[in-house]
């Protein structure tokens, strides 16, 4: 997995060094023979340390954050230069915008604890967004054959010429964040207006995520209108319920898929996730390759009940409290590692944004080598809780109820601990750190201690009640697997290649060192939670431009949701390019 792991080439070339001096020594005398072994020993481990040290040393300067050259279509060279000035015309600029104008105003709100498709009927805005589809993108309907997925799910089959390559899988979702009635008029345009002022267009679901899956369909409307028919198939699909759990979109979806396609049959998975931004002297752009994991921890103090006049010195009110006050007290420790998925962000930063703090610079360097200058790596920018909250287990306590009234004494008193776990962690690691700190509390309280998974405490305990500790509502999620990006892994770097070609292209410029990709984390989830087993690669990127300090991005999930123009077309040449690149890969 790690950049850093992957490197043995060199005990080979010690075994043929070590023979060398072993070949003339027959005639010898045996003192002789002792001394030339001798020396063949000496010069083995003084070898093998210089070769073990320039091994570091190399590793150090080579292999930190490599990075793929542009790449463009070859087969399709022409093709896709000619598809690039189609795509920047003003005619297609204008069909684009009123594409994603058209989506916008469809309003595809999801909310949680939504009724199963067919019962609650909140799902039905749905239907109305799939005919909307299927008039604005006439030649998509015509050519790729689509199939319906628990009503609501979009699934669409671009059916390549070789049916040996793993078809190429894009994602997006259907669905938008309700829009707060009461803050309607804070919008300076409607939220379901999709007004396009020339510059920005304005509405809820124009950046998250319509704007990505308006212009993955866009993309393919454009290739069939220039005929383009692909080698390799292309899958799209499209979930609805992505802002609540993904369970009856995504969920499905990836059933249905998995059926059809079986285990790691994606030559690579992209949805929504990581853009590219203005960072420190340089273009930075940040494909997730990895995603924390979850558990909400409920705690549970059980006391028997009775008159308040009549009180025990703790009620399960009282004790829970001192309970949440010893989460609070022992946040989970974080240690940075070579092998997590921020590390590799951090070294990307330090060998390719030059105005990165000199000392910042100076130690993710050196951390590469030094168990102490990774430490004091950890200290420095553990100061950001950002991006603490990226790399260690997270705790935040969100729910709490007990009581009812006041004479009577709480029978039950319940907090919910959520917490978002650490890539280098487990769902498991994470329940068990949980029932170890509460433990001496448990006992102290003569609790009886019931953990997630059965009694913790001997039986015949003294027993003032019970504790009992639990997944709150069933939706613990392991830490998703990290997609490969060592220089061997095609898939990242047809992606990392396709970003560079992609920011060219649009700007007119030339060379690989514009815009440097760095693999990141996503600390939330996406619908891909549900893709794991379909793809060993995939990605978390929509090449969405995030606001460089002039610009204020649009707020996703709030007031005033907007996307650039040019941005979102920007995002058009990313899909049409990455479909392109992967239709001629023979290495993915
Ligand atoms: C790209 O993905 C991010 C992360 O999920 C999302 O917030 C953003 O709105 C997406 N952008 C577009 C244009 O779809
Ligand atoms: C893309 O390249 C292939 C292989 O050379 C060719 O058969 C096909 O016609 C090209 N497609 C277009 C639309 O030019
Ligand atoms: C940042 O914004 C300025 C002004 O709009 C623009 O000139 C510049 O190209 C932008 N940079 C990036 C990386 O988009
Ligand atoms: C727990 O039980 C022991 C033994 O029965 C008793 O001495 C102690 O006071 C109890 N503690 C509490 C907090 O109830």
């Amino acid at each position: 997995m790690s950049t850093l792991q992957k490197k043995e080439p060199l005990l080979p070339s010690i075994a043929q060094e070590v023979q060398f001096p072993q070949q003339k020594p027959q005639r010898l005398s045996f003192r002789a023979l002792l001394a030339v072994l001798g020396f063949v020993y000496l010069s083995l481990a003084l070898t093998k340390s210089t070769l073990v040290y320039s091994r570091i040393r190399g590793d150090s300067r080579k292999v930190i954050c490599p990075q793929a050259g542009v790449l463009t279509p070859q087969r399709n060279a022409t093709f896709w230069v000619n598809l690039g000035d189609h795509i920047q015309s003003e005619a297609f600029k204008t069909r684009a915008i009123d594409w994603l104008a058209g989506a916008v105003q469809v309003p595809t709100e999801s909310y949680d604890n939504m009724d199963p498709v067919g019962t609650d009927p909140r799902w039905e805005a749905f239907g109305a967004f799939h005919d909307y589809l299927s008039t604005a993108f006439p030649l998509v309907h015509a050519t790729l054959q689509l199939t319906k997925v628990n009503t609501y799910g979009l699934l669409y089959t671009w059916k390549g010429s070789d049916g040996g390559l793993k078809p190429l899988l894009l994602m997006a979702h259907q669905d938008v964040v309700p829009v707060e009635p009461s803050t309607v008029d804070d919008w300076t345009h409607p939220p379901y207006s999709g007004h396009f002022d020339g510059e920005l267009l304005w509405g809820r679901g124009s950046s998250d995520d319509k704007g990505s899956l308006i212009a993955i369909l866009s993309s393919i409307e454009a290739l069939l209108e220039q005929n383009f028919a692909p080698t390799r198939t292309v899958v799209l699909s499209f979930g609805f319920d992505e802002e609540a759990s993904g369970r009856q979109g995504a969920g499905q979806l990836a059933e249905a898929l998995h059926e059809t396609y079986g285990d790691d049959a994606f030559a690579m998975v992209v949805d929504e996730g990581g853009g590219y931004a203005q960072k420190y002297g340089t273009v930075i752009a940040s494909p997730a390759i990895a995603e924390k994991g979850y558990l909400d921890t409920r705690v549970e103090v059980i006391t028997a009940g009775g008159h308040s006049s009549l009180p025990p010195t703790h009620t399960s009110i009282g004790i829970l409290a001192r309970l949440l006050v010893e989460f609070e007290e022992n946040p989970f420790e974080i240690p940075l590692t070579r092998q997590d998925p921020y590390y590799w962000t951090l070294q990307c930063m330090a060998e390719h944004a030059p105005s990165l703090p000199h000392t910042l610079r100076k130690t993710i360097r050196h951390s590469a080598h030094s168990n102490k200058a990774l430490h004091n790596l950890g200290k420095l920018i553990f100061k950001d809780p950002a991006t603490k909250s990226l790399v260690g287990t997270t705790q935040a306590i969100d729910l709490i109820q007990g009581g009812v009234k006041t004479n009577a004494l709480p029978e039950r008193a319940w907090a919910v601990v959520n917490h978002r776990i650490s890539t280098s962690s487990s769902v498991d690691a994470t329940k068990a750190h949980d029932l170890e700190l509460l433990r001496p509390l448990a006992a102290k309280f003569n609790l009886s201690y019931i953990g997630f998974d059965g009694l913790i405490s001997e039986e015949g305990a003294p027993s003032q009640g019970t504790l009992k500790l639990s997944d709150a509502f069933g939706g613990a999620l392991e830490p998703a697997p990290v997609t490969p990006t060592d220089p061997n892994s095609a898939p990242w770097q047809l992606l990392s290649g396709t970003i560079k070609a992609t920011y060219n292209v649009h700007r007119g410029l030339e060379g690989s060192t514009n815009v440097a990709v760095s693999p990141s984390v996503m600390s939330g989830n996406t619908d891909t939670r549900y893709y794991w087993a379909l793809s060993r690669h995939i990605f978390r990127y929509n090449h969405s431009r995030a606001g460089n300090g002039t610009k204020v991005l649009g707020g996703i999930h709030t007031v005033n949701e907007n996307i650039e123009g040019d941005a979102y077309l920007e995002m058009i040449r990313f899909f049409t390019t990455l479909i392109l690149n992967a239709d001629e890969a023979t290495s993915i």
